[in-house]
């Protein structure tokens, strides 16, 4: 009932040349995907590219980041209308870099997503816990409270748009992934917020993992009942790994 969604973060890593090397081995492979969805969010630099060379596949385009105002002076910004004249269907906010990093609020956050569906983008709304906050035990609290805020701008009627992504800060780029039952526990309170928030829309949403995701772990994460895809920074820098990861149905461990 949930589609699967499978989203390689490229971060600030490839250039227009490993573009065409990546996705003239990737694109072959994931032909047969047509169960999932596949999504790949380049760096700005190469989303225009990337428009021209999946034309014709099921691939689609996310955005990294977004400027919640709709034009003006603010140098160095990227707009929502701009992401929707490249073609993006989907952009990544809240990031846990682009909020340990450049010091991103819920608030901010929420703003990003709501300029996204003003322009017909889904946002992909990521929140996560640091380790300091889970060994404390309040991971399930912060997850919580990210979603409140971040989602704060969402319209009821848009609901069923965005993604959210579960990217615990202690898994990403650690080769520590959750482990499929941490994961599920943390799915299934971030769908229940969804549920107090959004009423029946909540079983529509999708859900992603995001940390660490390799083919080895993908299978037994995507068999959660709350796990409804994959958001994927390292691995999915290469084509053949993400497209096992894509075609994670076939990557079940005897
Ligand atoms: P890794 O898969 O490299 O841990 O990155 C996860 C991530 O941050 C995706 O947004």
């Amino acid at each position: 009932m949930r589609r699967p969604i499978l989203a390689a973060n490229w971060k600030m890593n490839m250039d227009s040349a490993a573009l065409g090397a990546f996705l003239s081995r990737f694109v072959p492979l994931v032909a047969d995907a047509a169960a999932v969805e596949i999504v790949i969010a380049p760096p700005f630099t190469l989303l225009d590219r990337l428009r021209e060379q999946i034309a014709g596949t099921a691939i689609l385009s996310a955005a990294q980041n977004v400027n919640p105002e709709e034009s003006g002076a603010f140098t160095g910004e990227i707009a929502a209308g701009m992401l929707a004249d490249m073609g993006c269907s989907y952009a990544i906010v809240g990031h846990s870099e682009r909020r340990a990093l450049f010091g991103e609020s819920d608030a901010f956050v929420a703003r990003k997503a709501a300029a996204l569906l003003r322009h017909q983008i889904c946002p992909i709304v990521c929140v996560g816990e640091t380790l300091e906050q889970r060994d404390a035990g309040r991971a399930l609290e912060v997850v919580a409270a990210q979603i409140e805020q971040s989602l704060a701008e969402v319209p009821g009627d848009q609901a069923e748009a965005i993604v959210v992504a579960y990217e615990p800060v202690w898994a990403i780029g650690t080769g520590r992934t959750a482990t499929p039952a941490i994961a599920q526990e943390v799915h299934a309170h971030i769908r229940g917020r969804l549920r107090a928030r959004f009423g029946d829309a909540a079983n529509r949403i999708r859900i992603q993992y995001g940390g660490s995701v390799k083919p080895e772990t993908v299978y037994d994460l995507m068999a959660q009942p709350d796990i409804d895809g994959a958001l994927v920074g390292g691995a999915s820098l290469d084509p053949e790994a993400f497209a096992r990861i894509a075609c994670f149905q076939e990557q079940r461990n005897p």
